[in-house]
């Protein structure tokens, strides 16, 4: 008698493919990743990191680099450290970077994003930071990887392996890392009053909750899937923050389904994009931000006004946007800032079932390498 343990199937722990897996363990990696660093009074303790208050008050300038999804993170962590630390932050993808001329030096603060830890061309831009004298932060996943040792600080997530090509987990508890330490050092540096620092803890504090009610109740995804997973094009819109997670939404959908989208700034649709709108084309927006609310509506109107087909994300106080949409993609009630952490999460299942539905590769999508060792 022989048994045929199929080890992937079993590594899967019931689910289709490792996608769908670590899409589902995201409550629990972002939950792993905030515990060590919060602590029970509502702190902010970083053991690993040893920056001082001179440190953080030297920087006159941020620099985040990274690729793929991992830029992505980066983008939004830009307006958290520019609103809280009241110091500019450029936001630039690694294989640009190292062949830039990057006005850097030893007041610079470079944070460089990776969930493996090994891409070759964000390496480089690390090497390239150091060399000009900057102050080197790594986010990554991977303890022991080159970035890690190569970087003066470093910071884990703790989203435990990654498996699929598309990453998700790794996504979120970026993000949250990154406002874990745009709040550390605000709060040192004294540019953040005790109340936001209190209430964005607090709001930090909350978010594996609210991701496991959005993983709880899926069925209208899969629904609204069924609806658009034949186009070949789909476009996602967003302002501000709720723009940065359009791009990432949109990576996903491209990686693992094959059809083209594209992210676009919502106000800047007139410019040009609105001529490929026309009846039943898809488009995904994004609205979170309370000081764009307004004007993003606008644009979804313009969008709807052409015959698109949309499909809006949008914390639960927003029910009024049911008479201009569609579909609406719920998520729980969040801070602004937090927004995209949650808001992603059903476009990472929307590109899922899309892909699902086109009968693609979901885990190992073509042409494509889950980290990418030579430049
Ligand atoms: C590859 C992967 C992406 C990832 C990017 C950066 O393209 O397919 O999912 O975002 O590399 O990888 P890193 O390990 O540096 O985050």
């Amino acid at each position: 008698y022989v048994v045929n343990w199929d080890v992937e199937a079993a590594e899967k722990g019931g689910y289709d493919h490792f996608m769908l897996k670590e899409i589902y363990e995201q409550p629990k990696a972002i939950k792993d990743t905030i515990s060590p660093r919060v602590t029970k009074d509502g702190k902010i303790k970083l053991d690993d990191v040893s920056l001082t208050k001179e440190d953080i008050d030297k920087f006159n300038k941020v620099y985040v680099v990274a690729c793929g999804t991992a830029y992505h993170a980066g983008l939004i962590s830009k307006t958290l450290i520019e609103r809280y630390l009241n110091i500019p932050v450029v936001v630039d993808i690694a294989s640009e970077f190292r062949y830039g001329e990057p006005l850097i030096d030893e007041n610079t603060l470079m944070i460089v994003v990776s969930q493996s830890g090994e891409t070759a061309d964000t390496l480089a831009a690390l090497k390239l930071a150091k060399e000009k004298g900057a102050r080197v932060l790594a986010v990554t996943n991977v303890v022991g990887s080159s970035i890690s040792r190569e970087a003066d600080d470093v910071l884990y997530t703790w989203a435990g392996p990654e498996i699929a090509v598309a990453s998700t987990k790794a996504h979120t508890t970026q993000l949250v890392l990154l406002a874990l330490v745009s709040l550390y050092m605000a709060e040192k540096k004294g540019t953040i009053s005790k109340e936001k620092y209190d209430e964005i803890i607090k709001e930090i504090v909350e978010l594996p909750r609210k991701a496991q009610s959005i993983l709880d109740n899926t069925d209208l995804i899969e629904e609204i899937t069924e609806k658009i997973y034949k186009n070949e094009h789909v476009f996602y819109i967003g302002r501000g923050m709720d723009y940065d997670v359009s791009r990432e939404a949109s990576l996903k959908l491209k990686e693992i389904s094959y059809a083209h989208s594209e992210a676009l700034p919502a106000g800047e649709l007139k410019h040009g994009t609105l001529a490929l709108i026309e009846d039943g084309t898809p488009v995904i927006a994004t609205i979170t931000q309370s000081k764009t609310y307004e004007k993003a509506l606008s644009n979804i109107k313009e969008v709807k006004a052409r015959g698109a087909y949309v499909i809006a994300v949008t914390q639960e106080e927003h029910k009024e946007i049911e008479k201009y949409v569609d579909s609406v993609l719920y998520i729980p009630d969040v801070i602004d800032e937090l927004t995209s952490v949650l808001a992603v999460i059903p476009l990472q299942l929307l590109a899922y079932y899309v892909a699902v539905n086109r009968g693609c590769s979901i885990d190992k999508p073509r042409n494509l390498a889950k980290s990418v060792t030579v430049e």
